[in-house]
């Protein structure tokens, strides 16, 4: 399996995502480069690096009332880490290796829909994540499917189960 790499195609321009963007690469690289028993360690780290960075969109995305599911969708992958990671402990590494396999795709969907989105919506309103303030009232963006809610899961529990 390859290394993440970081891109351009990656960046979306809103500084802390794409800090916590880089931030996820390193520790899916972290991951990907370890084993044995430290990577059970290594997987902790993923998690608990994952549970901040989606925290901090779900915080934005409740404080401008963004709509859609990306939340859902936050909660969804991490219950899927969260399952793995117990398996993992058992000695299920095939399912490791799956998830490993799975993550860089769900990351490059993810970043260039609903992230993408999230960026854009921060943006349009004129949202500071430092301060909270919003310059421009909030509008819905669902129904146009501009919130990134349209595209298919690609990190599915199914694919996980399998
Ligand atoms: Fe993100
Ligand atoms: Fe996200």
């Amino acid at each position: 399996m390859a290394a993440m790499e970081w891109t351009d195609k990656l960046a979306l321009g809103q500084v802390q995502m794409d800090d916590t963007h880089r931030e996820f690469v390193d520790a899916y690289n972290r991951l990907l480069s370890t084993s044995g028993e430290a990577l059970l360690v290594e997987m902790d780290a993923f998690i608990a690096h994952t549970v901040e960075h989606f925290d901090q969109e779900n915080r934005w995305m409740a404080l401008i009332g963004f709509p859609g599911c990306h939340k859902a969708e936050h909660d969804r992958v991490l219950a899927v880490c969260n399952d793995v990671r117990k398996r993992m402990a058992l000695g299920d590494t095939a399912l490791g290796r799956q998830l490993l396999q799975e993550l860089p795709i769900w990351f490059d969907n993810h970043v260039a829909t609903m992230d993408s989105a999230l960026a854009a919506y921060i943006e349009a309103v004129g949202f500071d994540v430092q301060t909270g303030e919003i310059r421009k009232p909030p509008q819905d963006s669902c129904e146009d499917g501009s919130s990134g809610c349209c595209t298919p899961p690609v990190l599915s529990p199914d694919s996980q189960a399998a």
